[in-house]
């Protein structure tokens, strides 16, 4: 079994800044990377279990009733890199079909990767792990040396690119086609628009699983800023904008509070929103125009009840 894991503190995420800057600005706004302590991976992981949230769900039935044709629609490649690897469960098909000499997952939390990655190792001895904690919003190129010299494959499952406004989005994606090389190809699962009662539904389970989620943000704070938020004083809002086509995640304060974070005094109004996530969604076409624009050419697309993976070269 070959195993590696590597911190890259030049990439590590810089959580007291972006909360001033965010909690400053107008909407406040927290990017959604911080939602992944140890506690808000467990909460994704139990999102994902939720009947309302059939994203997960229907992004791994198509892959396991397509796995052939996508496995040689790909064709040979010798390393897989999944950017937000997660759990690092997804990417287990694409090992048991592509067979590749090596695979190089990034997150920036990086003690739940390096648990599921070992775990990976332990499972496919002939494959070489590499596990690298770092935030890719500011370093993604660190990863370099990590790469095989062969053909790659990056792997960005689970709509995640949702999470990013189009410009972002397609920022994102000409990076990617750094990370994969010359001969690289990309394989990104992605959420279609759809009825806007679903995906309301999707992010208001009756669980409250989402809603722990968005909350769990703010036990963080509290955490490692030295904050004082009143979570039961904050309503998780979640909501389907058609105009803009995201879901739109928000913590709306349900009283005016002041809230101390990091010696700095922060004055929420009643009503007033703290958005922490976007979750874009996206017709077929308009998601490949994207990715055409940042230099991919499409090579193949397989969809199910709502759901797309699309391939690129
Ligand atoms: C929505 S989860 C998806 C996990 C997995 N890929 C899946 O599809 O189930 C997003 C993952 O990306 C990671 N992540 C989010 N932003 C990141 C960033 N800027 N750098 C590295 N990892 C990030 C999170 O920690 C989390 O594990």
């Amino acid at each position: 079994m070959a195993f590696t894991f590597q911190d890259f503190p030049n990439a590590r995420d810089d959580l007291r800044a972006d909360v001033l800057a965010g909690l400053a600005a107008h909407p406040r706004t927290i990017p959604p990377k911080y939602f992944y302590d140890d506690a808000g991976c467990r909460l994704f992981e139990a999102i994902c279990t939720q009947p309302e949230y059939a994203l997960c769900r229907t992004e791994q039935a198509l892959m396991h009733a397509r796995l052939a044709d996508i496995a040689a629609a790909i064709g040979e490649i010798e390393c897989i890199v999944e950017p937000g690897a997660g759990d690092c469960s997804k990417v287990r098909l694409l090992l048991d079909a592509l067979r590749p000499t090596r695979v190089v997952l990034i997150d920036i939390a990086g003690a739940p990767l390096a648990a599921a990655a070992q775990a990976l190792a332990s499972d496919y001895p002939a494959v070489d792990v590499n596990a690298l904690a770092m935030d890719f919003l500011r370093d993604l190129e660190s990863a370099g040396p990590w790469l095989s010299a062969g053909e790659r494959l990056v792997y960005y499952p689970g709509s995640s690119i949702g999470n990013f406004p189009p410009a972002a989005a397609s920022d994102l994606l000409t990076r990617f086609r750094h990370l994969a090389g010359p001969a690289g190809r990309l394989l990104i699962g992605f959420d279609l628009k759809k009825d806007p009662a679903l995906l309301h539904a999707a992010y208001n389970d009756a669980a409250g699983v989402t809603a722990a989620f968005n909350l769990n943000l703010l036990t963080r704070l509290n955490r490692e800023l030295d904050a004082d938020f009143d979570p039961a004083s904050f309503r998780h809002y979640a909501f389907y904008n058609p105009v803009a086509g995201r879901v739109e995640m928000h913590l709306v304060s349900l009283r005016p509070q002041d809230v101390n974070v990091a010696g700095t005094r922060f004055h929420f109004a009643e009503g007033e929103t703290l958005h922490t996530e976007h979750s874009y969604k996206y017709r077929s076409d308009e998601f490949a125009a994207l990715a055409r624009a940042a230099g991919w050419q499409p090579a193949g697309e397989w969809l199910q009840d709502g759901f797309a993976v699309q391939l690129y070269r």
